[in-house]
């Protein structure tokens, strides 16, 4: 068992410090360094169809629906094509309106996943073209798909997905890449750029890594406290919904992950300073409004946990802590910034002396729905 965990207390910080590799592994193969060349076998299979699509629904369960809220947010942005994420579960029971123009992307770490493989089944019924996007070879979802492309990320036995969502949303980005070439919808040189970003994120992954016995600290302070807000806006604002999944799922503490201008319409009426609110706000399009949002929690006394861009001197003045990443594009950042999200859910539950790989009432895999 120890030898497995490769030296480290669990599974789930052994795969959390295996990032830098496996999103490595994810995208080896598949582009080129400085280049602009693409290589995606999947992608390759429905060059046309992607091309042509009218619409691409997204279904998934769990952090893999997260990773599915980024590659709205990503395929939007570099490819045009309007995005619907949806859960699995609800998808399959509500008579979805799906077209032979649609293409659906299931996303799924085990490709077992009970609900997610019924819901493609239903699409591919009415005609859709099916794209899988899992990390299990020869699974069940990765069998019923015509197409689509692996995530590698290696086996991961911790019941909480962390190597997986990274793996996945790296994948979802070359696809946005390779679906906004073929369209003509990213420049050239923009495409250069993010090819050449996409090589350095391993790099700022372990840099995000080294936060680590910083993050212990602030554990040690909150290990105790029963809620937590995650807030975070654009590519954040799924990150910001993982952050708060990882918590509840192996601390047991209550958490909600909420896009930062929604606060006001709610979660707002739940800050005091008794609150720990966690506030993605790297230095991106939506950084002033998330200072205006981390503002608005520092006046009702709220404790802000903010994870920031490297050098900020705006933040650090509002906040109690301050977790510092590597700076990156904007459409790479939920890679970085989710780092610190998944140590933080880890050093907590281990305080609290949680069975951080096998959290009570959970299940690898739902293969029942
Ligand atoms: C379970 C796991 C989660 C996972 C979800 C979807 O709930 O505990 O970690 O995100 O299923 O699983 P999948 O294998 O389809 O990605």
């Amino acid at each position: 068992d120890s030898i497995e965990k490769g030296g480290y207390e669990h599974f789930m910080l052994k795969e959390i410090f295996e990032q830098p590799r496996s999103i490595l592994d994810s995208m080896r193969g598949r582009l080129e360094l400085g280049g602009s060349h693409l290589n995606m076998a999947g992608f390759r299979a429905y060059e046309q169809k992607f091309v042509n699509a009218q619409r691409i629904i997204i279904v998934a369960c769990g952090t893999s629906w997260h990773a599915g809220l980024v590659a709205e947010y990503l395929i939007e942005d570099l490819a045009r094509i309007p995005v619907e994420v949806e859960y699995a579960s609800e998808f399959r029971y509500r008579n979805p309106v799906i077209s032979e123009r649609d293409i659906v992307i299931a996303i799924s770490q085990s490709g077992e996943t009970a609900d997610t493989l019924a819901a493609l089944e239903l699409a591919k019924s009415k005609g859709a073209t099916i794209f899988g996007i899992c990390n299990v070879v020869g699974s069940s979802i990765a069998r019923a798909t015509d197409a689509g492309a692996y995530t590698h990320a290696g086996p991961e036995i911790g019941v909480a997905s962390t190597k997986a969502f990274t793996a996945q949303v790296t994948v979802l980005t070359l696809l946005a890449m390779c679906i906004g070439q073929r369209r003509g919808t990213i420049t050239d040189v923009k495409l250069r750029e993010l090819v050449t970003e996409l090589h350095n994120i391993p790099t700022k992954v372990e840099k995000a890594l080294k936060l680590d016995a910083e993050i212990q600290q602030i554990a040690e302070t909150f290990k105790d406290v029963p809620n937590f807000l995650y807030l975070g806006r654009g590519y954040n604002f799924p990150v910001a919904l993982e952050g708060a999944l990882k918590l509840k799922e192996i601390s047991y503490i209550h958490a909600e992950g909420y896009p930062a201008a929604e606060m006001k319409h709610g979660p707002i009426a739940l800050i005091d300073e008794n609150m720990p609110v966690v506030v993605i706000a790297t230095k991106d399009s939506s950084y002033e409004k998330v200072v205006s949002n981390i503002q608005e929690v520092k006046a009702r006394k709220g404790r802000i946990i903010a994870v920031v861009t490297e050098g900020d001197t705006t933040i650090p003045a509002m906040a109690e802590f301050v977790i510092e990443v590597p700076p990156t594009s904007e459409v790479l950042v939920p890679l970085v910034s989710v780092i610190p999200l998944q140590l933080l859910s880890y050093h907590i539950a281990v305080l609290r002396g949680c069975n951080v790989d096998q959290p009570r009432n959970l299940a690898k895999s739902v293969t029942v729905e």
